[in-house]
C-alpha cells in the first residue's frame, strides 16, 4: 500500500519538473529577445551575459531537465584532455550522482595535467580507483585530520579574519585583504608550507588550479605560464622541506609528513611529500578564497537573506549562519558542472526513457548545479531555505573523488566571513567596485564592500 501514499508526491514532483521546465523555457526565450534588440556589444557579448551568470544557468538546466535529461552532443567542449569530441550532459540528480559513483564507467581525465606539474607523478585526483590512489589518499588522511577542523583549523581561522575585520577602516577589497591571506595563512600556520611569500604561493595555486580545472581550451600561454609556475613550486617545496628536515620539529601537516617519511612508510618519500602537497594546495587556496566571495555575492544579492545572515553573525547563532552561507552557495557553486571521461562503452540512466549510450571516451560533464535544483529530489528547489539536510549540498564534487577539504570547506567558509558580516550596515561598494572583479583570472580578484566604523 504504500506505493499509494508516495503516488501524489511522485506526481507532484513530475509537475513541478513540467512548470519550472517550462517557466524556465519562457525565461530564456525573454532573455534572448531581450539580447537580440538590445544595444551595445555583440548580440553574442548579450545573449552571454544575459544567459550566461548563474541564473542564466540554472535556467539552462531546468529546460535541459525536462526535455532532454541527458544531453548528448558531437561538439567537443574539452581540447585539454584527451576525448572523442563527443560532450554529454547529465541534469538529472539521480543520473549525475550515479555518474559520479560508477569509477569504473567514468574516469577522472587530469592525469596529463597533473603530471605536467610535479614533473613526472600522477596526484591522487587525476588517478583512477587504484591501490595507488587508495595508498595516497590514506596517507594524506593521516596527515590532514578531521581533528585538526575543530581544534586548529577553525580558530585559526575565526582569529585571522577577526583581526583583519578589526584593522580595515570600514573599506575592503575582500578577496585581497581577508579570504586569501586568510587561506594563504592556513598554508602556513597548518599545512606548514607557506610559499616563499602569499603573493606568490596565491599565484602559483590560483594559475594551476585554473590550468587543471578550468583551462578547457586548452590556451598555450596559460600552458606556458603554468609550466613557469610549476617549475618553481616545485623548486621551492624541494628547498622548504630539505630545510624542514633540517629544522626543529613542528606538528603541521608538513611535519607529519616527515615523520611519516622517516618511518620510511610506502608513497612518503620527499618527492611524493612534495608532490601531494603541491595537489593540496592547489585544492585549497583559490578554492576557498573564491567560494567565500561566491557566497557573499549571492548573500548581497538578497537583501532579507543577507540581513538574517548578518543577524547570526553578529549573535554569533554560527549553525544558522552556516545555513545561510550553504544555501548562498547551492544557487552559486564554484563549479556548476564535475567532468568525467568514459572508461567504455557504456550507458546512462539505463533502462529509463532518458536513457543514452555513451561511447568510449566521450567527455560526462554531470551538473552538481542542476542536481541541486532537481525538484525530483530537493524539495522546494527554487526558493532559498536554511533548514535543508546536508546532504542537498552538493558544493565540492560526489563519489569516490568529493573533495578531500571537504570538512574543512564546512567549517572555514562561515568562519572566514562572519566577522566581516557582523560589521554594521555591511554593503556594497558604489558601482562596478562594489562587483566581483576577476581581473581576468576565473576567480575573484577584487570585491570591494564598506561597513560602519
Ligand atoms: C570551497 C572550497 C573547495 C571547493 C569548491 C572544492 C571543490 C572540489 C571538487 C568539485 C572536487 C571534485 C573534483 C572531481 O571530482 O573531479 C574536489 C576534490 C578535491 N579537493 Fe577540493 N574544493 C575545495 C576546497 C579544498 C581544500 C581546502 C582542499 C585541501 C585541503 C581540497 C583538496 C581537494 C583534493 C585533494 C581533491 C581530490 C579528492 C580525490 O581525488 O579523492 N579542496 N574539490
Amino acid at each position: 500500500m504504500q506505493w499509494l501514499f508516495n503516488l501524489p508526491t511522485a506526481i507532484w514532483r513530475r509537475l513541478l519538473l513540467i512548470l519550472q521546465g517550462l517557466w524556465a523555457l519562457i525565461w530564456l526565450i525573454a532573455a534572448g529577445i531581450g539580447a537580440l534588440l538590445g544595444k551595445g556589444g555583440t548580440i553574442g557579448s548579450r545573449l552571454g551575459a544575459a544567459i550566461g551568470g548563474p541564473e542564466g544557468q540554472r535556467k539552462v538546466f531546468a529546460v535541459l531537465r525536462l526535455f532532454q535529461p541527458n544531453l548528448v552532443i558531437k561538439r567537443k567542449v574539452i581540447a585539454s584532455y584527451p576525448n572523442n569530441g563527443v560532450t554529454a550532459i547529465a541534469t538529472r540528480h539521480t543520473d549525475v550522482t550515479d555518474i559520479l559513483t560508477r569509477d569504473a564507467d567514468f574516469g577522472v581525465v587530469y592525469g596529463p595535467r597533473m603530471e605536467m606539474i610535479t614533473g613526472g607523478e600522477n596526484f591522487f585526483l587525476g588517478m583512477q580507483d587504484t591501490p595507488r590512489y587508495t595508498r595516497d589518499t590514506s596517507n594524506m588522511r593521516l596527515v590532514v585530520r578531521r581533528d585538526d577542523v575543530p581544534t586548529i583549523v577553525t580558530p585559526y581561522v575565526s582569529t585571522a579574519a577577526a583581526e583583519i575585520v578589526a584593522m580595515v577602516p570600514g573599506k575592503i577589497d575582500v578577496p585581497q585583504a581577508l579570504t586569501q591571506p586568510v587561506a594563504a595563512g592556513l598554508l602556513d600556520r597548518y599545512f606548514g608550507t607557506p610559499g616563499p611569500s602569499q603573493a606568490a604561493i596565491a599565484e602559483w595555486t590560483t594559475l594551476l588550479f585554473w590550468y587543471l580545472f578550468i583551462d578547457l581550451q586548452a590556451d598555450p600561454d596559460l600552458d606556458a605560464r603554468a609550466q613557469a609556475a610549476a617549475a618553481s613550486f616545485r623548486d621551492w617545496m624541494d628547498g622548504h622541506i630539505a630545510a624542514r628536515r633540517k629544522g626543529r620539529k613542528t606538528d603541521d601537516v608538513l611535519g607529519r609528513c616527515l615523520a611519516m617519511g622517516s618511518a620510511e612508510m610506502p608513497g612518503m618519500s620527499d618527492r611524493d611529500i612534495r608532490n601531494n602537497l603541491i595537489g593540496l594546495l592547489i585544492g585549497e587556496l583559490p578554492t576557498l578564497s573564491a567560494t567565500a566571495n561566491l557566497a557573499l555575492d549571492e548573500l548581497l544579492d538578497r537583501p532579507h537573506q543577507f540581513a538574517a545572515a548578518c543577524a547570526a553573525a553578529r549573535s554569533g547563532d554560527d549553525a544558522t549562519l552556516a545555513a545561510y552561507v550553504f544555501e548562498a552557495l547551492r544557487f552559486r557553486p564554484l563549479n556548476p558542472v564535475v567532468y568525467r571521461r568514459a572508461m567504455r562503452d557504456t550507458s546512462i540512466a539505463a533502462g529509463t526513457l532518458r536513457r543514452r549510450k555513451i561511447v568510449k571516451d566521450s567527455i560526462v560533464m554531470a551538473s552538481n548545479l542542476s542536481a541541486m535544483f532537481d525538484p525530483l529530489a530537493v524539495p522546494d528547489a527554487p526558493s532559498f531555505r536554511t533548514d535543508r539536510p546536508w546532504e542537498t549540498y552538493m558544493l565540492w564534487g560526489y563519489g569516490m573523488h568529493a573533495c578531500f577539504g571537504a570538512h574543512i570547506n564546512r567549517a572555514v567558509l562561515p568562519a572566514m566571513l562572519k566577522p566581516l558580516l557582523a560589521q554594521p550596515n555591511l554593503r556594497r561598494a558604489e558601482g562596478e567596485r562594489g562587483q566581483i572583479d576577476k581581473a581576468g583570472t576565473p576567480f575573484p580578484q577584487h570585491f570591494h564592500l564598506e561597513f560602519d566604523t
